[in-house]
């Protein structure tokens, strides 16, 4: 075996899909998805070529972050089916090809977890130190100035014992200490019980954020918050210096690597940083010996602009060449065609970009929809049910609307549920459905099939050495991997792109069909992304 056979990993050949389990597929009628459901579908995933599959959370909890707060780390809400629902889905998911990552949500647990409720009961309990108690500042108020995420401040006075606790999110999702060993150590079990029931590993939910600086000093606050600024937008306004990206974060992840490495599973960091600074990403994938992957935001936030994008890609590969995870869309943002134009020219856009991110180093992934072109869904405020929009009166702030159902068939619901209700509206066009795509060989839905199997079959897009072809003045953006070759035309006119010497066929295309051998130079539609590869010299 050679050092390239050696180290490659099962995930270096695949690509992720992320399943937000209440709106994928409901199995029992009730209007929310559940595991019967994504058990009954997994044969579409394995179809469309997918090899990973994350799927969110689905542990006992009170929903009131729909799942991200969790009650009983070992467990599955009724609402999603039993264990034995969750075996039968892991065992035909193997059985199928396909490998599953849960979702670990260490930051925060639910406020109705037994550690929470015996640590707010009683000051003296072991479990106070599960989590970040504080007396009030000198003066009366919150210990320091740190604001959630979701908006107000980061703090939540318990009257009963006179102490503040602290949740970085929803006042129903306190925080963990990470510094308390014994906390440490009730994960090392939860880690093990999902690996002894075969899950091939975890993406971990604000993988940035587990660790706090203890002295809590205050964050410096770098703008003034006003009034019309969302609840992320006065979450950015400060320097989080002190409550996010703390040095001692990785020493956790060292710890579940090794753990990780005896189940052969792959360990995948939500490292959701503000400024999207890939040298802060790229350490927590650093030394081969925390998270195997972590996500990078910073693509779905990039505008459709050649100098833009072109930085966003060469600052995040110089920072991180091969561990890092890329997606256009997920259940916190907006979806890729929504925010890059709209309709076809978003749909376009789209496919054409994901052709970018499939032939880049690291571990691509979609969610669920983005194979049909789906946009956001406009859910009026009166059905939405984000906690963030709804504390806010603002639907533009929640996050209901790329958390919408999926929509399998014409007809009622979208073919998501038999019953009569679905938690949020469906509401999508009968050619945006998945059997309607099926239907049609011209379809979103099979080019992105096809781009699927094209990655998965060009080996170089996999081992292959980068190299970036053009600069940051080009319209087009190339790169070579081996014998395969990437552009994305992101200019608004047809833009002619130079090929290396000898012949290149043209492997994939958003805009055309495959097959087309090209020499010296080829013209790219705006937009488009294709794959080519080199046609040996003796053919
Ligand atoms: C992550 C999740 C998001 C959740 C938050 C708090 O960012 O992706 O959906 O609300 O963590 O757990
Ligand atoms: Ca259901």
């Amino acid at each position: 075996m050679n050092m390239a056979q050696s180290s490659h990993r099962w995930w270096d050949r695949e690509v992720g899909y992320e399943v937000y389990i209440r709106s994928f597929v409901d199995g029992n009628g009730d209007g929310i998805g559940d595991f019967p459901g994504l058990t009954e579908k997994l044969d579409y995933l394995a179809w469309l070529g997918v090899g990973i599959v994350w799927i969110t959370p689905f542990y006992p909890s009170p929903m009131c972050d729909f799942g991200y707060d969790v009650a009983d780390y070992t467990g599955v809400d009724p609402l999603f089916g039993t264990l034995d629902d969750f075996d039968a889905c892991i065992a035909e998911a193997h059985r199928l090809g396909l490998r599953m990552l849960i979702d670990l949500v260490p930051n925060h647990s639910s406020d109705q977890h037994p550690w929470f409720q015996a640590s707010r009961a009683d000051p003296d309990s072991p479990m106070r130190g599960y989590y970040h108690w504080r007396d009030p500042a000198l003066g009366g108020g919150p210990p320091n100035n740190w604001i959630s995420h979701f908006g107000g401040p980061a703090w939540t006075y318990d009257e009963a014992t006179e102490q503040y606790y602290l949740h970085l999110f929803l006042p129903e999702q306190p925080d963990l200490n990470w510094s308390n060993p014994k906390l440490v150590r009730e994960f090392d079990d939860v880690l093990a019980f999902w690996l002894d029931r075969d899950v091939d590993g975890f993406r971990v939910d604000v993988a940035h954020g587990l660790v706090k600086n203890m002295l809590m000093p205050d964050n410096p606050q770098r703008f003034p918050i006003t009034p019309d600024m969302s609840p992320r937008q006065a979450f950015g306004c400060y320097d989080h210096r002190y409550d996010l990206d703390q040095a001692g974060t990785t020493a956790i992840y060292r710890r579940w690597r090794a753990v990780a490495e005896r189940y052969d599973a792959l360990l995948l960091g939500e490292v959701y940083l503000r400024d999207n600074n890939p040298n802060q990403v790229s350490r927590y994938v650093a030394n081969q010996d925390g998270l195997h992957r972590a996500f990078y935001f910073a693509p779905m936030h990039t505008p459709w602009d050649p100098v833009a994008m072109w930085s966003t890609f060469r600052d995040a590969l110089d920072a991180a060449p091969r561990d890092l995870s890329w997606a256009i869309s997920s259940h916190d943002d907006p979806r890729a065609p929504t925010r890059l134009g709209g309709g076809e020219l978003g749909q376009s856009r789209s496919l054409a970009y994901c052709v970018l991110l499939f032939a880049l180093p690291g571990l691509p992934f979609l969610y669920q929809g983005d194979e049909l072109g789906l946009e956001d869904v406009d859910v009026p405020l009166d059905r939405c049910l984000d906690p963030v929009a709804i504390r806010n009166q603002n639907p533009a702030d929640g996050r209901d609307a790329c958390r919408t159902p999926m929509p399998w068939s014409p007809g009622p619901a979208g073919g998501f549920t038999d019953g009569a209700e679905t938690w949020l509206p469906v509401d999508r066009a009968d050619a945006h459905t998945v059997s309607a795509q099926q239907d049609d060989p011209g379809s979103v839905l099979y080019k992105y099939q096809e781009l699927l199997a094209v990655r998965h079959e060009l080996g170089d897009l996999h081992a292959g050495e980068l190299e970036w072809m053009t600069d940051r003045a080009a319209a087009v953006i190339g790169f070579r991997r081996g014998d395969c070759v990437c552009a994305l035309n992101v200019a608004e006119v047809a833009t002619d792109f130079q090929l290396p010497s000898g012949k290149w066929r043209l492997a994939f295309s958003s805009q055309r069909p495959a097959g087309a051998v090209a020499e010296a130079a080829i013209s790219l539609d705006a937009p488009e992304g294709v794959l080519l590869v080199r046609v040996p010299d003796t053919a």
